[in-house]
Order: C-alpha cells, then structure tokens, then sequence
C-alpha cells in the first residue's frame, strides 16, 4: 500500500537558531524528506537565520553535512539533495538588535501576496517576545503569517503566561503553533484512530473495564551536551509537563463532536482540569523522583548524573514516577501511573491500557488462570499495537488457556519509512493545522497541575533518591505501583 502524497501550499520557512542542534537534526532533515517525497511546491524556500556571518553558500554546506549526519544513507538521493539545498537561504540576524531585519524582509519581499509564511524560533524561550516584536517593526506579520515554538514554553505558570502573553502580543491564537512533538509520532495518531474509527474499543475505555493505565518514556541517554539546560528542567519539566500529560490527555479524553483542532483541545484540557491535585499529604505516596548514579549506558559503562554535571549538589531528577488520578466519571477508580527516566534499561515508550479481570472463570486448574487483557501501544523504538487476548492452547490435550498477542500494527502492509513526528508537524503548520499543537490554556493548565508538585516536594521530607543507570529506575518506583497490587509493563510488547 502506497502513502498518499498532498502537496502543500507554497511557503516560506524561516528557522530562527538555523544554524542549531534542532535546526541540524530535526528540522532540515524533516524538511528534506517532504522534499523528496514530493510534498514541497517547486518555489518552497526556506531561510536560516542566526547570529553566525554565513553565506548563502556556507549554509547550504552546513544543510548538506546536516543531513549526511542525520538523514540514513540509503534515504539521501543525490538529485533531490541538490534540489532541496537550491531552497535554501540564510541570513545573519542577531535578534537582539534590529540589524538584519532589513536583509530578511528583502529575501521575503514580494512574496508576501497571499504566501503563507511560518517563523520558527529554533531558540531559547528568552528570545520569543523580541522576535515576535522584531518581526512586528519590520512589517513581516500577516493574516498569513505563523509562529511555531517549542518547549521549554516557560518552568511555571506564571513564566508560561508571561510567554503566552509575549507571543500574544504579536500573534492571534490561530497562528501559534506550539510543537509536542510527541503529538506527531505515528502511534500516538494511531491512538486516535483505534480509540476513534472503531466501535470495539469505546463501550470498554472506561473505569467500568479498565483496571488503570500506564505511560512510560524511557530513555538510554544522559543528558548529552544539554546538562545547563537540563539542570533548569529535570524529567519534569522536560517531559512530564509536556510529553507525558499528552499522551495521557489523548488516552482519558471524551471523544470531541468532530476531529477540528478546537473540538481535539477542548476535550483534552477538561483532562488536564480534571486531574486530581497532587499535595503535600499525598506526594509520598504518588511520586517519586531520582536521579542516576554510575552504571550502564547503552555502550559501556557511564558515568553519574552529577559526575556528568560536574556539580555534587545538584538535585535535580533525572527520572520521575507518578500516580495520576482524573477526577471524573469515566476515570473515577484507575489510576494512570507515568514515569520517564534517563540512563534506563532500555529506550522504550509505551502506552499500556490494562483491562480488568474476567468477573469468573469457568476453566478448571489444568488450563491455567485466565491473564487479564491489556492493549500496548508501543512508540518506540519498534512502533507497535498489541492487544494480548487468552487463547485455547491449539491441538489435543485439553483446554489449556495461553496468551498471545494480537499484532494490530499491520506493519508488513505498510512497506515504508515510518516519517519523523517533524515532517508531519512541520507542513500541518503550513496547512494550518493545529490540532497537534498545544493551544495556550492546554499549556497553562498542565502547569496548574506541575506547579503543586514541586511545591509539595519543598514542603515535604521526600527526597531525591538514586537509580544505577542502565535499571528501569529506583526501587522506590517499583513500590508505588506494586503497593497497588499491580507492575509495570517492562518491555512486554
Ligand atoms: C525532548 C526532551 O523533548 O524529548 C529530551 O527535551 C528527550 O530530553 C526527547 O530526550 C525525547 O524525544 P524522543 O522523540 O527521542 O523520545
């Protein structure tokens, strides 16, 4: 089966931070694969801009090495190589002062009548407001103009406010694109279609059926070369905030009245405003957080988080586990327990809906307990959907129950590149679909949640407790699940 290929409308991309870490190996390799695939118009263009004296020449070289080193071998094609670095631009702006303004406005001029045209700030939340204000003076904001942020989108609620408020100023709602990228990755698009174009499993998505629900990201890496952006964040903020809350707002929604981006947000923030506050007097019992020590990493043996940081006092989480309640009648009674870590086992998300027991078992001893049914949706690395059902044991001998799982990932029919969450997130901004981005409420009413926690961490006398790196995390993480009689789903597909 073949992939549907839409080509967009014509565009201009201007990537603030183009000369960037995300710039190098997300975005131009997110873009070049549109490219190849035949989605970008012949007069796409796309400009860097950054601090760094650039030529136009030099940009292109750097383009081309950034996707020698990002793009696999077997996906570079000479041709459309070529093609794709002949879009490219660049401009040198520091974006602090109002020189370059000029040079940008020029590359755009005449292409404003009815061009769409998307601002990305590939750069630190600090430079969003004078940007946005830049881009005012210099008379480059439209009806057909669109921002595109990403995360950190502030460290509380009252810095994400003051963002919001930042890119408000300049920019109405409708043209704000804020990135999750989580949001892009194919399973998670796959949740929608399974929960939402089948009747099979909807009368079942609920407290009635379901026993809870468990959300884990789980990464090898350390910190890599972010340790000062890093020790501001933690797994908190860096992924539970975000990452984390959306994939459990797009498990626990209702069903919204049609797929629009609004009707998709609406529902997803009366989760966030239906999560049960986390306090001092319940944070002992419902989170947990560490940080690695020395161990395992994915090639040979690592050192700690405050080894790697160079700093013996830093308390900050490198792994957090919670047990998140949703205060409403369809989850009342199941919990969604969530953890993510750094420097774990293995590199794994996954999304596991656990079912109830049957009410009774009718089979003798000989044919074993029936095991509860659960659905693993799998992310990475090996995207999946699983659904383990209890089947008689083929051939003689009896009724003998066994478990296996029901593969609903269909890989084998469909032959091709699975595409990175940004190819898709970067042309819904050009078709103007928002319904994989996060809407300004969404974003401060995840830190209405975020905030309390921290604040019952200060206020009580949990500590920071210890992982060895390369485990799937402290022991402590273990007894918030197993208190509830239950355990996590490690690595069972
Ligand atoms: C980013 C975090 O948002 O997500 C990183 O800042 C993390 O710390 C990354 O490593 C994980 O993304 P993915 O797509 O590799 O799971």
């Amino acid at each position: 089966m073949t992939r549907q290929i839409i080509p967009v409308e014509p565009f201009d991309y201007v990537i603030f931070g183009g000369t960037g870490d995300l710039a190098k190996r997300k975005l131009l390799p997110a873009l070049y694969h549109r490219d190849h695939d035949g989605q970008l118009p012949e007069d796409a263009q796309i400009i860097g801009a950054s601090r760094s004296d650039k030529s136009q020449k030099e940009y292109r070289d750097f383009a081309r090495d950034a996707l020698e080193n990002h793009v696999p071998a077997d996906q570079l094609n000479a041709e459309s190589v070529d093609r794709f670095l002949k879009r490219l631009d660049y401009v040198p702006i520091d974006v602090t002062t109002a020189e370059g303004w000029d040079e940008l406005a020029a590359l755009l001029d005449g292409r404003s009548n009815g061009r769409i045209r998307a601002f990305y700030l590939a750069v630190g939340p600090g430079l969003f407001g004078p940007i946005c204000e830049q881009l005012n003076k210099a008379h480059l904001i439209d009806d057909n103009t669109r921002l595109v942020i990403e995360k950190p989108l502030g460290r509380d609620l009252e810095s994400a406010r003051e963002l919001n408020k930042a890119v408000g100023d300049y920019f109405k709602e409708d043209q704000v694109f804020r990135i999750d990228h989580y949001l892009g990755k194919e399973t998670v698009q796959n949740l929608l279609a399974l929960r939402f174009a089948n009747a099979l499993f909807e009368p079942l998505w609920n407290a009635s059926h379901i026993d809870h629900v468990q959300i884990t990201v789980a990464e090898t890496v350390g910190v890599e070369g972010r340790a000062a952006y890093y020790d501001k964040s933690g797994a908190m903020r860096d992924m539970v905030q975000n990452h984390l809350l959306q994939l459990l707002c797009l498990v626990a929604m209702e069903p919204p009245a049609n797929g629009d981006a609004d009707s998709i947000r609406d529902e997803k923030l009366k989760v966030l405003r239906a999560l049960r506050p986390i306090t001092a007097s319940t944070a002992n019992d419902t989170t947990v957080r560490a940080q690695y020590s020395a161990g395992a990493g994915p090639d040979g043996k690592v050192d700690g988080y405050l080894e790697e940081l160079q700093d013996e006092d830093s308390t900050t989480a490198t792994f957090v586990a919670l047990k998140a309640e949703i205060d409403n009648w369809r989850w009342a009674g199941v919990p969604f327990y969530l953890r993510t870590g750094k420097r774990m086992a293995m590199r794994m998300s996954e999304i596991v809906i656990q079912f109830r027991p049957v009410p009774h078992s009718i089979f003798g001893e000989n044919a074993g307990k029936p095991i509860s049914n659960k659905l693993v949706l799998r992310l990475q690395p090996d995207e999946s959907v699983r659904q383990w059902i209890m089947i008689k044991d083929p051939g003689p001998g009896g009724m003998r129950l066994r478990r296996l799982p029901l593969d609903m990932s269909f890989a084998e029919t469909f032959e091709e590149r699975s595409p990175d969450a940004y190819e898709r997130l970067l042309l819904d901004v050009i078709r103007g679909n928002q319904t994989l981005f996060m809407r300004r409420d969404e974003v401060e009413a995840a830190w209405q949640w975020i905030d309390p926690i921290f604040d019952a961490w200060e206020e009580t006398t949990q500590t920071v407790t210890s992982y060895t790196a390369g485990t799937w995390g402290p022991s402590q993480a273990i007894a918030l699940i197993e208190r509830d009689g239950r355990t996590w789903n490690d690595g069972d597909q």
